[in-house]
């Protein structure tokens, strides 16, 4: 599928896991791709294996509104024009809540929160002009409660409910806007929780599909988000979860 030729895409996250398995998609399919990182070397190796003419590697923190900006501005700036913008930018913060620091509290709202609104603020007067999309990476943690991870479901919660309430305000203006919402998958932020047989195993468990997720399968649904066939979708949380959300929350019997 070509289903980006002449689009050009940010995503950012892009130097790892779900942001890079997005930004290898949206090239395969035709598009000029700005990947974007805090992370400056991986994020270079990354670009290094894409289209040299249709891709930038742009080191960014989406936490720094100035810095969101400026990132948007540059792309325009080099490709001349900017139809998707993927925020999928994110760390995790957990643990006990009566432990939890403030630093830690503001460390993932300002990446996995506002980094997420601030890449949307930016990028929406270029989308209008081309009737363009958005896609966030949320989370099942923003769906409902995890064990532990109060900061994060937090945030998630958040990208969940922005991800709605932008799309009241930007339908009219004729840029979709949805999320994404993986359950747990094998990428930087997890590969501590790879090595450990007996959490997977607990994992797979509760999970219907019996396995936890590829950074490719989410960058499936990414693409198709940002896409014309997914034209009549906006507001929407799109589970990419192996059926986590479907059970009610009760163990299995079997
Ligand atoms: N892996 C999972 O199980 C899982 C599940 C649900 C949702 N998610 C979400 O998917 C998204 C991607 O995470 P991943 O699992 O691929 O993790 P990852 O750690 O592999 O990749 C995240 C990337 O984001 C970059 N990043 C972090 N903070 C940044 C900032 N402030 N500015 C710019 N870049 C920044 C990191 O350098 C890294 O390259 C995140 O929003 C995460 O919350 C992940």
């Amino acid at each position: 599928m070509q289903r980006f030729q002449g689009k050009v895409v940010i995503v950012t996250g892009a130097a790892s896991g779900i942001g890079e398995a997005t930004a290898r998609r949206f090239s395969d399919e035709g598009a000029c791709v700005a990947l974007v990182d805090r992370n400056e070397i991986p994020l270079a190796n990354v670009a290094a294996d894409l289209a040299k003419e249709l891709t930038i590697a742009h080191v960014a923190d989406v936490s720094e509104s100035a810095a969101t900006q400026a990132m948007v501005e540059t792309v325009v700036r080099r490709f001349g024009r900017f139809d998707v913008m993927v925020n999928n930018a994110g760390i995790f913060e957990g643990g006990d809540p009566a432990e939890i620091t403030d630093a830690q509290w503001r460390k993932v709202m300002a990446t996995n929160l506002d980094g997420v609104f601030y890449g949307c603020r930016a990028a929406l007067p270029h989308l209008e002009k081309t009737k363009g999309s958005i896609v966030n990476t949320a989370s099942v943690s923003g769906l409902g409660g995890d064990w532990g991870m109060s900061p994060y479901n937090a945030a998630k919660g958040a990208v969940v409910n922005l991800t709605r309430a932008l799309a009241l305000d930007l339908g009219r203006k004729g840029v979709r806007i949805n999320a994404v919402c993986p359950s747990l998958t094998r990428t930087g932020m997890t590969s501590d929780m790879m090595d450990d047989e007996e959490l997977l195993t607990k994992f797979a468990e509760r999970i219907p599909l019996g396995r936890v997720c590829e950074p490719d399968e989410i960058a499936a649904v990414i693409a198709f988000l940002a896409s014309d066939d997914a034209s009549f979708m906006t507001g929407a949380n799109v589970t990419g979860d192996g059926g986590v959300s479907a059970s009610n929350g009760q163990p299995p019997q079997q």
